[in-house]
This record gives structure tokens, sequence and C-alpha cells, in this order.
């Protein structure tokens, strides 16, 4: 079945190369904890006969794609709606070959999903991978109170005018609620310096990412998660991990470095500097050039 993919895998072959084990034609499951439209896990699917993956992904709609993408695999593919750190932490232990996150949103989410992910569309703000999801874009914007809002601007989008962003999203919401993702661009826009307002990303990019984190809980989700993960890993297990922005990849390093430095280590570092893609890759997908790609290695404990 043909289906419009829109979506392109970052560091397709950078992730090929984390996992060598493929390679001995033994028997191998993984978790693809972020499934999207499903590019790396049929890059795999494709790559090794021996392979079964698990695709997870909270977001229904953009399971059904990758389902329908996917289902030539038979069973030797099985997708689970859900959110990953809850399906880690009940996972089995010690039993997965290879756990793979590619953090984020997907280019559907941004061209087709209508839910108010992009300031470029004009659409009703919403921002929930979910639909029973308790608060929607628009309840951040509409009822947060403006301390509130301005501290999840600044703390999910680094954004040095979030004060003042936030002030401006108050006065607005006073005439009447900030409905759409254009109305929402033209206070941010008019809210920051006009020196701020032609750089080199829009001055809305900052806190349209600042609000789809605290919508998903994006952050809260990420360290429970690897840490369940290295615990679902059989030993010589991989986690690659790939990041687009360092408050993502703070989490992941620090993480991982937790593990590493305890008295009994359960996992080593693959590299111990984040790979980037190449520069040919960034050429061809601009939107790859903030990924970071991390990975680790499950050891055999002690005893
Ligand atoms: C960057 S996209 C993955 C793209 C995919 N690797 C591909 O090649 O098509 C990230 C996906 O993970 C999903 N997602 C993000 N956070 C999640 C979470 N905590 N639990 C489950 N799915 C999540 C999003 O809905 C999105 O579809």
């Amino acid at each position: 079945m043909s289906v419009n993919i829109v979506h392109y895998p970052v560091m397709k072959d950078e992730v090929l190369e984390s996992f060598p084990v493929f390679d001995t034609g033994a028997e191998c499951s993984m978790i693809d904890c972020t499934l999207g439209e499903g590019g790396h896990t049929e890059m795999l699917l494709d790559r090794y006969d021996n392979l079964t993956v698990t695709g997870l992904d909270r977001d229904s709609e953009i399971l059904s794609k990758a389902c329908r993408r996917l289902e030539r695999f038979d069973s030797r593919f099985m997708p689970v709606n859900t959110w990953f750190d809850d399906y880690l932490k009940n996972h089995e232990l010690g039993t997965v070959d290879f756990i793979l996150f590619d953090l984020g949103i997907s280019t559907f989410h941004y061209q087709e999903s209508g839910r108010g992910f992009s300031f470029l569309r004009d659409e009703v703000l919403d921002m929930r991978l979910c639909a029973e999801g308790a608060v929607s874009a628009y309840d951040v914007v509409n009822s947060y109170s403006e301390r509130d809002l301005a501290d999840t601007i600044f703390n999910f989008g680094e954004e040095r005018y979030s004060r003042r962003i936030a002030h401006a999203i108050v006065e607005a919401r006073k005439a009447r609620p900030v409905r759409t993702t254009k109305e929402l661009e033209n206070i941010i826009f008019n809210a920051v310096p006009v020196s701020y307002r032609h750089g080199r990303i829009s001055p809305a990019t900052r806190t349209f990412q600042a609000i789809r984190i605290e919508v998903n809980k994006e952050l809260d989700r990420i360290g429970p998660a690897l840490d369940a993960a290295i615990g679902c890993l059989r030993p010589g297990g991989r986690i690659a991990v790939i990041t687009f922005h360092s408050l993502e990849d703070r989490i992941a390093k620090w993480t991982f470095r937790k593990h590493v430095s305890q008295a009994h280590p359960d996992i080593r570092l693959i590299n111990k500097k984040p790979i980037e893609p190449t520069a040919d890759e960034t050429r061809i997908n601009p939107p790859s050039r903030s990924a970071k790609l991390r990975v680790v290695e499950k050891m055999e404990l002690d005893g």
C-alpha cells in the first residue's frame, strides 16, 4: 500500500552502525520508542531478516500511517499506541537487543496533523500528541498565570524574551482568548524588540517549542524512559538516542553519566561525545542540523 511519507529519518547510516549485533544473523528484537512514520524501523527491517520490532508512538494518527507503511513485514512489526516511558517501565527486564529514541515530533506533525504545531500554518492551538491529553496549547496560552507562562517559555524554549512574551499574551487574552497559531505568532512578534524580529529563526520558534514540550510533558518522560530502557536491555544490547535540542541532550547525557559513574556501572558509553550528522545530510535535510546521537551498551553485571 502506498503511503504519503513526509518525514525524512535522520542519521540513518549512524543508526545502522550503532548496532553491529544484528549482523550476527541470530534472532534479534528491538523497540523503536518513537516510531513516527516508521522511517528508521523500515530501514532496519529491510536490512535485517532476523529482526523483529515493537514500534511505539503516542500519536494514534501517525501510528496508523506507520502501520500501513510497514504491513508487508507482517509479524516482524508490532505497533503499540503508548507513551514510551509508560511502556518501558512495564517491560520485561533483560530481554531486548536494541532500543531507539528519535526524540521530538515529526514533519507529519508540522505539515499534516492540523494541530497547531507550526506557526507557518493557521491552525487551532492544540499540540497534543494524544487527544486524551489533559492540557492543550490553548489551555496553556489562555489559562496559565503570567509567571507560569514565562517560566514555561524560558525553561522549555530558552527564550530570552520569555517575560515580555508572557506579558503580551496575558494582555491580549484580556480582550478575547488566543485561539490560533497565527494569533499567537503575531502577539510574540509584537512583544519582542524590533532587532529580534528578523533573526536566523522566527521569534515564535522557541515559544512554540516550549508550549509543545509543556503540553506533552516531553522532557519529564526522557530520564525515566532511559533508566527503564537500560533495565530492558540484555547484556551487550544497545540504546541509541537522537536529540534535537540542548534540553533533551542534557537529559540523555546526565542520565547515562549517572549509570556509568555508579559503583557497579550497568552501561558503557560507545561514543564519549555525541555523533553529529554529516555536512551532506544537513545540506539535504536541514532539520537534521541540530541532531545529536548518543549510543550506550549494557554491561554484564558482576556476580
Ligand atoms: C522524530 S519523530 C520519529 C520519526 C521516525 N524515527 C521516522 O523515521 O519516521 C518522533 C515521534 O515520536 C513520538 N513521540 C514523541 N514523544 C513520545 C513519547 N514520550 N512516547 C511515545 N511517542 C512519542 C511522536 O509522536 C513522533 O511521531
